[in-house]
């Protein structure tokens, strides 16, 4: 009977196609061609029609074993090209548990910064604590509170950039001490305020239309100018080194009287003279004096009963000097090869 040999012909056919099988689209479409509609399995069973019952039944038996026997190898092939895909998977997902992790990249502390961190942590040791306040200041708090009348003209000390008549960036931190008085109410304070400030001054190498200040307030019964030497001279010997000194030159500013300009002897040269000092020995770091009469009664404090001293520290200054920094845009250019060399490394 032709149809017994074809169907053995497309028995072992179909095995030798299954065997060249490489993923499931091959699979399916092989198994349409053997087992679909069209495929030669019911091309045979439609020829039946025309044979005797015998004939009939003996090649449906076949027939049908051999669409058996193919649906089953389909099956066979099909789960193991799954495996195949499976295993192929947790191969590639394989880990090492006992390979050390990685070294993930930190930041760090801006030195300006640490310079704020060090001088917190110095004053808060001799009994200060922190005071804050805001960038946007009035015109009140920032110059006419601290003795500078409208049209004062010390108020051309200070560039100042106005949002409007009354409202600036502040160019000091000094009226963190008018709010903090006004706040206290006639007790006694103790703070240093930190913080940026604004100066519409054109930037080189020692001027920046941005730079930051730590105030220093001290508010009490007779406090005096040797209690606010001491307070400097402590800072400028942890800040720099042991050996350091200070010197008290008179000066002006309109929220203290006396005040004073002080000066830290040149660490390069040990205060003999050198071209980082130009010479003199000293170089100037802060503003201070006395707190002014009319700014203690401005903020509803007597000056009868109670005295104190007001500090500024120019903190890029302090930080300049410090790591031997000759250039104060280095602070604010954000160059990592400048940065990186203030890492801790942990
Ligand atoms: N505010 C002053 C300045 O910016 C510095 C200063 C502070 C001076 C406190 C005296 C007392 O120049």
């Amino acid at each position: 009977m032709d149809e017994i040999k074809m169907l053995e012909e497309v028995e072992s056919n179909a095995a030798h196609d299954l065997e060249e099988v490489k993923d499931l689209n091959e699979l399916q479409q092989k198994k349409a061609l053997y087992l679909g509609k069209k495929g030669p399995l019911a091309s045979i069973m439609a020829s039946m029609k025309n044979l005797t019952v015998e004939a009939k039944k003996e090649l449906g038996m076949r027939t049908n074993k051999i669409k058996a026997s193919l649906e089953a190898k389909f099956e066979a092939k099909r789960k193991q090209i799954e495996d195949m895909i499976v295993n192929k998977k947790l191969e590639s997902e394989t880990i090492d548990v006992t390979l050390p992790g990685y070294k993930l990249p930190t930041g760090g502390i801006h030195p300006l910064n640490q310079t704020v961190m060090e001088l917190e942590d110095l004053y808060i040791g001799m009994g200060y604590t922190v005071a804050e306040g805001p960038e946007i200041e009035t015109d009140e708090f920032c110059f006419e509170k601290l003795n500078l009348p409208k049209g004062h003209p010390a108020r051309d000390m200070q560039d100042t950039f106005y949002i409007n008549p009354e409202l600036l960036l502040r160019s000091q931190t000094s009226p963190v001490q008018v709010r903090t008085m006004l706040k206290e109410n006639g007790k006694p304070i103790k703070i240093i305020c930190p913080g940026k400030v604004y100066r519409r001054d054109a930037d080189d190498a020692t001027h920046s239309h941005q730079f930051m200040q730590c105030e220093g307030l001290v508010l009490g019964k007779n406090i005096t100018m040797a209690d606010l030497k001491g307070a400097l001279l402590e800072m400028v010997k942890k800040m720099f080194d042991e050996d350091r000194k200070i010197r008290l030159r008179p000066s002006f500013f309109p929220f203290t009287e006396p005040s004073v300009e002080v000066d830290v002897s040149c660490g390069i040269c040990g205060g003999k003279g050198c071209p980082t000092c130009k010479n003199t020995g000293w170089i100037e770091i802060l503003g201070a004096g006395m707190v002014n009469d009319n700014v203690l009664r401005m903020s509803g404090y007597d000056p009868k009963e109670i005295q104190g001293f007001a500090f500024g520290i120019g903190v890029e200054r302090i930080t300049m000097l410090k790591h031997k920094i000759d250039d104060i845009r280095n602070f604010y250019t954000n160059d990592l090869r400048f940065l990186n060399q203030f890492k801790e490394e942990k």
